[in-house]
């Protein structure tokens, strides 16, 4: 996969780049422990591979690919200080690593510099001003209460995950300035693809292990979290073929939508696929 991991270099050295321009060192130090430590840089790649889906040039969409990452990681920052969970990526979690005052700090940091990077552009700042409102209301829909059907259940993911992988896909596309209606298309598949890979996070924890994962197992058993395991009946092989249905949804919007570059297109369909069927 030749092709992806030259589009993976481009998303770490800018990282690299933005985290070390940070002040003070110590603050600079803290990003770098949280963001450098792993990541499947699932959503940058979605903006890179969106912005070339419909012509653009990769290089044009790194610095939203990148917002997008930091966004991401900042939510998992605050993510692991309500869940108590103090593994992440296989090292420990930001507050377990530096205390809670300095972890909330980092995740202050990583939004600024992710503002910075959408600033330059205000239909970026209204994409992911969006997904924030929608990640905020999400996460705090969590703490509030447990949906009470499959139904409610999706509106959560959708929030909490869905509206990113959204924006990621959105910021792509804006990239290589596309028109309204291919903006929203791949919106709508890439929030398709963030509830499927929800469904698919929230099996993981009921099924694979801590060290597989890279962060806690079994912990929204533990938690009292509303997974679709917690919600509903559906078993974990059940729950996992409701995250192929959002995926093959996802493929369906793809298919609709007027591409300039087949080869972008194939690895979006990978990754609604790969979604799906991960293992960590
Ligand atoms: C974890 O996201 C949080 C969820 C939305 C389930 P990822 O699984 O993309 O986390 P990293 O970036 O690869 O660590
Ligand atoms: C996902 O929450 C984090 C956000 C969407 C902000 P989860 O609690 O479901 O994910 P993990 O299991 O901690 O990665
Ligand atoms: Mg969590």
């Amino acid at each position: 996969m030749e092709y992806l991991e030259r589009r993976r270099d481009l998303v770490e050295t800018r990282l690299e780049d933005v985290l070390a321009s940070v002040d003070p060192a110590e603050l600079s130090g803290e990003l770098e422990d949280v963001v450098l430590a792993g990541g499947k840089r699932v959503r940058p790649t979605v903006s890179l591979l969106v912005c070339e889906a419909v012509g653009g040039d990769p290089e044009d969409a790194v610095d939203f690919a990148v917002g997008v990452e930091l966004v991401h990681n900042a939510s998992l920052v605050v993510d692991d200080i309500i869940d108590e969970s103090d593994r992440r990526r296989g090292s420990p979690s930001a507050w377990s690593a530096f205390g809670h005052g300095p972890a909330l700090i980092a995740s202050d940091g990583l939004i600024g510099e992710a503002f910075a990077l959408f600033s330059t552009d205000e239909r970026a700042m209204q994409a992911v001003s969006e997904a924030m409102v929608e990640l905020g209301e999400g996460e705090a829909t969590e703490l509030a209460a447990m949906p009470d059907s499959e139904d409610a259940y999706r509106q959560l993911a959708r929030r909490k995950t869905g509206a990113l992988f959204r924006a990621a896909a959105e910021l792509g596309a804006i990239a290589a300035d596309a028109d309204a209606r291919t903006v929203e298309a791949f919106g709508q598949y890439a929030q398709q693809v963030g509830i499927a890979f929800q469904i698919r996070d929230d099996v993981l924890d009921a099924t694979a292990d801590a060290d597989q994962l890279g962060k806690p197992a079994g912990h929204d058993a533990a938690m009292d979290r509303p997974s679709i395991v917690q919600v509903t009946d559906l078993s974990p092989a059940e729950a996992t073929e409701r995250a192929r249905s959002e995926a093959d949804a996802a493929l369906e919007t793809l298919e609709a939508v007027p591409v300039e570059d087949e080869q972008a297109v194939e690895y979006l369909r990978d990754l609604a696929n790969f979604v799906v069927e991960r293992e960590q």
